[in-house]
């Protein structure tokens, strides 16, 4: 019985430990706030153990949900000792903010949906349809937002202004359209004169945890930059759009996206409702609209930039959510598998790293740059079962598993050593281990 198994009372440990009421933080001391797609993976594992707490953690999140529909990326707490925090991002400047409490002005990968129907499923058939009921209205209205606000020349692929929305921070594909357009004069003198360490004295997050396990310095004083344009143009799209050179449509972002649409749709289905005639067409555009990511020269999908439509052909973890969005031929499926088994790509001793192994970009322990992450272990394992992998699935399951049993529930793992990295007691960790324990070895 996984019950028993000291990893489960572990993981429950943590989960408990983070426990903040309305919702479960991702981390103590660096992440004390609520975080979108963090609540919806936690949400995955709570159901396993208390499906009141599970619903809670997700309509928690409708409390930041704008009156446009955006669901942001963090809802701050209130107390004053993070008034900074608050402040940095000044959410009341935009008219569609909540009223009554802080929160960004962006957003993170649509898992809501997915999170919605996971908790329905451990729910009796009426309770299901409450359920379901009282979360339709917030889900359609964020999905067409997305269309609204992120797809202006109705193409079918959604954009995302900042790294952060993709929740794979510092992710190569990103961060090297970053170092090509959007570093301030004042960054490149640093860079230049290596001056690394003042950007360093303002840092909070290598507080916590060691500088290489996280950004480089330069990469974060841009994030702050490009943070600061969007509070400066109060978080309205059509301005940040405006001479904007950093817009990417991303790959693990539309990956979601789409699975999440299909999720809404499953929802609508068992309440007997009919999704707006528009949503749909949009939905059915972006199935198509996805394909026109995949460069048939090295078989494989990229994130796009938005303005000038180029592939940005840097793998990463992305290249492989195809398989959890569900859309793909399952012949590309296929090639994203081989992917996932070839050692100088993705088929580390502890898979899947953030980065192909043979990468440039490739450092074992730097945050979105290397190391194995369990949400996106979760994303590939889901997404293998559901095209017949089944083999591959278990394997993956297994060796995360495995990972977290031995190093405990931290939030990233070196995937040629399996040692942790990061910050320990991390929710989504603890959750998804719940998760991989509890489910059928068989769908
Ligand atoms: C980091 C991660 C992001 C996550 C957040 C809170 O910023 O990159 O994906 O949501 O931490 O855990």
């Amino acid at each position: 019985m996984p019950e028993s198994s000291d990893l489960y009372k572990q993981a429950k440990a943590v989960l408990d430990m983070n426990d903040r009421g309305a919702y479960t933080q991702p981390a103590h001391g660096l992440y004390p706030h609520q975080w979108l797609w963090d609540s919806c993976f936690i949400a995955i594992g709570l159901r396993h153990l208390d499906t009141e707490r599970a619903k809670l953690e997700l309509t928690s999140l409708l409390r930041g949900q704008w009156h446009n529909g955006m669901l942001p990326n963090i809802v701050f707490r209130p107390d004053p000792q993070y008034r900074t925090d608050r402040n940095m991002w000044r959410s009341w400047l935009n008219p569609s903010a909540p009223n009554d409490l802080a929160t960004t002005g962006i957003t993170q990968p649509p898992m809501l949906a997915e999170a919605v129907v996971q908790v329905g499923a451990k729910l009796s058939r009426t309770e299901r349809r409450s359920w379901y009921r009282l979360m339709y209205p917030s889900l359609v209205s964020y999905h067409e937002w997305l269309y609204r606000e992120r797809d202006p020349h109705n193409e079918g692929l959604v954009l995302q202004v900042h790294p952060w929305e993709t929740g794979l921070d510092n992710t190569p594909p990103w961060m090297a359209e970053l170092h090509e357009h959007q570093l301030a004069w004042w960054i490149r003198l640093i860079e230049k004169f290596r001056l690394e360490w003042v950007i360093d004295l303002f840092r909070r997050d290598t507080r916590s945890v060691p500088a290489d396990e996280r950004f480089s310095a330069v990469e974060s004083a841009a994030m702050f930059t490009i943070q600061l344009r969007l509070r400066r143009k109060a978080y309205d799209i059509d301005k940040i759009l405006d001479h904007s050179m950093f817009a990417i449509e991303d790959l693990a972002f539309n990956s979601i996206f789409i699975r999440a649409n299909a999720r809404l749709r499953e929802i609508a289905k068992s309440l007997d409702k009919q999704l707006p005639e528009e949503l749909l067409q949009q939905m059915k555009k972006t199935d198509k609209a996805f394909e026109d990511l995949w460069d048939p020269y090295s078989s494989q999908y990229y994130s796009r930039d938005f303005i000038t439509h180029k592939l940005l052909k840097t793998p990463s973890i992305a290249t492989l959510l195809p398989l959890y969005a569900g859309s793909i031929a399952k012949e590309r499926a296929g090639q994203l598998v081989k992917m996932l088994e070839n050692k100088h790509l993705f088929g580390s001793a502890y898979p899947v790293p953030s980065v192909p192994t043979s990468s440039f970009w490739f450092h074992p322990k730097r945050y979105w740059q290397g190391p194995s992450w369990v949400n996106t272990n979760w994303l590939v394992i889901d997404g293998l079962r559901r095209y017949g992998f089944i083999e591959h699935a278990e394997a993956l399951s297994e060796s995360t598993l495995e990972m977290v049993t031995r190093s405990g529930c931290y939030e990233y793992f070196d995937p040629l050593t399996g040692e942790p990295a990061g910050a320990g007691n991390f929710s989504w960790t603890a959750a998804l281990a719940i998760d991989l324990l509890k489910t059928d070895k068989i769908k």
